[in-house]
Formats: C-alpha cells, structure tokens, sequence
C-alpha cells in the first residue's frame, strides 16, 4: 500500500475551498454551538481543527450575533494545514471578529497538544477525521489524535465531531453483494476500484476483503469489467460504502468542471428549488457550458426535456441525473484513455479525495474507539469521551443522494452524515459516566460497550 498524499494545491484551489466543500454551515457548527451552550465558562475558549473555507465559523459568528447571551467573551482558535488558504474563511473571521476574538494558527489536528497553550471548553472538527485517517497514518494516526485531544480540553470540556456516515453495521468488513447496472458505474469501478485499492489508506487487506466481480456468472478481474453487461460484485460493506461515495463526489467534481457541457447551480437559493425536499425530489437549474466533445444528439435530448428560465434552464432533477449519468459515460471513456481535457479532470479527482477513505468507522466503532483511546491520554486524572446525552449522536440524511441512488444501482447505502458531542467524563464521575454508558447502548455492540467498560475500569 503506498498511502495517499495530500494535495495541498488542489485543496486550497479557490473553487473547491471556498464553494464545492463550503456548503451546510448550519450543520458543520451545529454541535460546536451546542457545545458553547452547556459549557459554564463566561470567556468560553473553542478551537476548530481544519476550517477549510469557514462556512462553519460564518454560521457561529451569525448564531452568536443574534444570541441571547452576547456577553459572554468567545474566543476562538482555527488550526488549519500549513499552506491551505481561503478568501472565504478570511471573511467568515472578519464576521467573527465582530461577536467575538478569532484567530489562526497553522499545525497538524495530530500536534494540537503542542499548538495550543492550555487548555480549551470546546474542539470541533467537520470532515477532518477521514482526512486524519486517509493521510495522517490511518488508524494509528487518528487513535494518537483521540488520545491527544483530553490533554487540550478542560475537565467536561467538549469535542464536536461531524463526518461521513458509514453504514449500519457491527462493521465496515461484513461482506455483502452489490449489483451494478448502468454503464458509467461500470467504468467507474473498473477505474476507480484498482487504484483506490492499491495506492489509497484503507483497512481493505485480509483475504476476507477480497473484492470479487461476476459478470454472466463467471468471476472477472476488475480490470477487464465490461461495462455492457451487468456485474454482481462481492466485497466488504465498506468498499461499496466508498464506491458509492466517490462517484458521487466525482459526479460533482466534473460538473462543476464544466466538461460535460452543462452545470448545474449548486449553491444559492437556485441549488434548492424542491419539488418535495422530503423525499430528495428537485428541479435542477442549470447554464451551458462550450464542451465540444459531448455528442450533439446528448446535449439536445436535455434541452428539449427542459425549459428555458431566465437566462438558464430548468428540468426535473431525476431527468437530469440520468442525463447527467450518460454524459459521465462518455466522459469516463475519454477519462480512461487520458484523452485531453477528461483525463486532466479525472486525474485532479483522484488526486484531490479520489484515494480517501471517506467511511472507515461505523458509529458503533467510532464511539467505541473514541471511549477506548481516550483512556489511554496522557494525564493524570483519567477521563473518557463519550456522548452523555442520546441526541449528543446525530445522523443526518441526504435525501437528494439517496433519491439518485436509489434509481441508478439496485440496493444502495444509505447516504448520510454523523454527529456526535463527546463530553470529557472523568472515570471517577459516575453519573455521567452511567449518562455515556446509555448512550453508547443505542448504537454499540455488546462487545464494543465490553472494550469501553474494560478500559474505563482499568481492564
Ligand atoms: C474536507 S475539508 C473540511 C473543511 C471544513 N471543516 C468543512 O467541513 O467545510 C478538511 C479540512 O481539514 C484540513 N485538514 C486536513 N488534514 C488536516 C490535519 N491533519 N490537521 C488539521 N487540518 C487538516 C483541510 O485543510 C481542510 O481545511
């Protein structure tokens, strides 16, 4: 395994930094918000690790304008990787300055103990722990992190934490099948499976992993997958988890691109115009762009399922996907060739997120490896994190995704985020500590809840 590298430059890139991963404030500074509430401080001291483009630090600073308690001194502290920056997030610490004191410093989630002088009420994090794992040393290096982050809090102090959601599962190597229809998913596991396998961070090695395609009964080499004929594919739970998440991250990736010939809006009110947002269901606005690739007839069949609106047009956003899902198609052929301009964007994918582990804990093991590490923090009086509250653990859906999923491959995951509010119990606080023990009930195993009550008590 060779291990990704981190891009700083396409991750800083203004287009990604500042827009395609600054969406849903509201829910990146949720827990963090939460967490300033039940903290007792009057000068509350909170620190956001990996900011990225600020939304969340753009909400906070909104929130705390129009609180109640506007007295109470906030200060907080941004961590982000040497050499990552962004205009927006320099905007969302002039909003803060303006409700509170703000300032960045740069350093590693993994050497907080060491950036930070003293400790703090509140640490949050969004998207920050599968970057942790994906080039920061996987498991190894977000336990030493977990370990890490008692040393910096204060006794009942918080650390608020939102990523991908995984699946519901006792874990990420159960095996399970998969079938796979259309053709652009096709291709998009013959080229993605190989080399997220071979060069990403991944827990995908033991014998039990294998990842087995069938198509027309017989077992076939991802390499040579055909993307005509259906395929039913074998693999541990975790590897279609990331399949499905990587190619919806792709999709956005190369619309935004402009490649295909059309983009759609995907931030502002325009992104959001539901026909049934409870059910994921939208119209899609989208603008032309001056592909010359794309097949003429392609590019025609959407417009005349569309209508013209304003200066751009609208469709219905189930026809837009598969409109969307052919285009990739033809895209992915040229991708796989290295033909110009598709090969330079599939290439800027996989390097940018395209060999992440997005899904490397299901809650119940997150929770458990949260509980465990923690023990093992270098301090003197013993302290665990755990959620001491049932709504301090949070699953959001994304109804959108799930409703495309749903229609391009016959049985997928369940797309979502997960949130949880760790407090810092000390062991020796048995109230608290019987609060966590009956939260962790709701999501762990039986042998998990045993790892948490063996290193609590010194097992
Ligand atoms: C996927 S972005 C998420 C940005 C932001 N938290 C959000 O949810 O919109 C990950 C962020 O974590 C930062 N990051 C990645 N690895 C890090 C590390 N080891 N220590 C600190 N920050 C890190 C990245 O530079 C980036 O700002």
């Amino acid at each position: 395994m060779a291990g990704a590298t981190f891009s700083t430059s396409l991750k800083t890139a203004a287009g990604y930094i500042d827009v395609a991963a600054n969406a849903h404030g509201e829910e990146k500074g949720h827990l963090a918000l939460r967490a300033l509430e039940r903290v007792r401080s009057d000068r509350p001291h909170l620190v956001e690790i990996g900011p990225g483009g600020g939304s969340s630090v753009a909400f906070l600073a909104s929130q705390l304008a129009a609180g109640e308690d506007r007295a109470r001194d906030v200060r907080l502290t941004l961590v982000e990787v040497p050499g990552v920056v962004s205009t927006s997030l320099e905007q969302a610490m002039d909003d803060f300055s303006r409700v509170g004191r703000c300032e960045l410093v740069t350093g590693f989630a993994q050497d907080i103990a060491n950036i930070l002088n003293g400790p703090v009420d509140v640490v949050s994090a969004s998207a920050l722990l599968h970057e942790v794992y994906s080039y920061g040393g996987g498991y190894n290096g977000l336990h030493s992190m977990i370990r890490t982050i008692p040393t910096v809090l204060r006794p009942g102090g918080m650390f608020a934490y939102r990523d991908v959601y995984a699946v519901k599962a006792p874990s990420l190597h159960d095996r399970c099948l998969q079938t796979y229809t259309s053709r652009s998913w096709l291709r998009f596991l013959r080229m993605f499976v190989p080399q997220y396998l071979g060069e990403g961070t991944h827990p995908y090695h033991s014998a039990s992993d294998l990842v087995v395609f069938r198509q027309d009964s017989r077992i076939v080499p991802v390499e040579r997958l055909c993307e005509r004929t259906g395929v039913v594919a074998s693999a541990p739970v975790g590897v279609f988890r990331e399949v499905q998440r990587h190619y919806i991250t792709l999709r956005d990736h190369v619309w935004r691109s402009g490649v295909l010939g059309f983009t759609p809006f995907l931030e502002g009110p325009l992104a959001g115009d539901w026909i049934d947002a409870r059910y994921g269901h939208k119209r899609v606005h989208f603008f032309l762009t001056d592909t010359d690739w794309l097949p003429a007839s392609q590019k025609g069949m959407l417009l005349a399922l569309s209508e013209q609106y304003m200066d751009h047009w609208t469709v219905d956003g189930d026809v837009f996907d598969e409109c969307t899902d052919i285009a990739l198609n033809a895209f992915l052929e040229l991708a796989e060739r290295d033909d110009g301009v598709c090969g330079e964007v599939w290439r800027s994918w996989v390097t940018r997120e395209g060999r992440e582990t997005y899904a490397y804990l299901t809650l119940d093991a997150l929770l458990a490896a949260f509980a465990v590490n923690s023990t093992e923090a270098a301090l003197e009086e013993r302290t665990v994190l755990v959620p001491v509250r049932v709504d301090d653990v949070i699953r959001r859906d994304r109804a959108y995704y799930q409703r495309y999923l749903r229609r391009a491959i016959p049985n997928p995951l369940r797309d979502a985020k997960q949130l949880v509010l760790f407090t810092n119990v000390s062991v020796d606080d048995s109230d608290s500590l019987s609060q966590g023990m009956q939260c962790l009930q709701q999501w762990c195993s039986k042998s998990s809840l045993a790892r948490v009550y063996s290193a609590i008590n010194g097992g």
